[in-house]
């Protein structure tokens, strides 16, 4: 059977302030930049979420989209979009919002809903620039 992967584009915005807690204000300026705003910044992010597997010959689909679409909108739109990061959602308040880190976040929520058999990948663009991409 065909190996095809299957796509859905999301967006959402929000706010984060990335900083090290341990390191003075004048390191995390250095490391994270205008990210680094103590009273935090938005980005508007633009998510690709790709689920990669054989076609089911019943239907003639990887996955359905309107399902996919639909997950998307629970698990990631409900918990991310027009919230402050670090402040709003629980894992941000230990680890760093970072896109990559944001990228693993969605990827653990959606991968228990996704069937094992197929491989799912989460690109997150931060900018239109700055994307980064986590599959497994
Ligand atoms: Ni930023």
């Amino acid at each position: 059977m065909a190996k095809v992967k299957v796509s859905r584009k999301a967006h959402f915005n929000a706010a984060h302030r990335l900083y090290h807690k341990d390191w003075s204000d004048e390191k995390n300026a250095a490391i994270f930049g205008k990210c680094s705003n103590p009273n935090y910044h938005g980005h508007n992010y633009e998510l690709i979420v790709s689920v990669a597997g054989e076609i089911d010959p019943e239907t003639g689909f990887v996955m359905d989209m309107k399902v996919l679409k639909d997950l998307i909108k629970l698990e990631v739109e409900e918990a991310l979009d027009h919230k402050n990061l670090n402040v709003e959602v629980a894992e941000f308040k230990i680890i760093n919002p970072t896109a990559e880190n944001i990228a693993v976040y969605i990827f653990n929520k959606l991968r228990p809903h996704i069937v094992a058999a197929n491989e799912l990948e989460v690109t997150l663009y931060e900018t239109p620039r700055n994307f980064v991409t986590y599959k497994g």
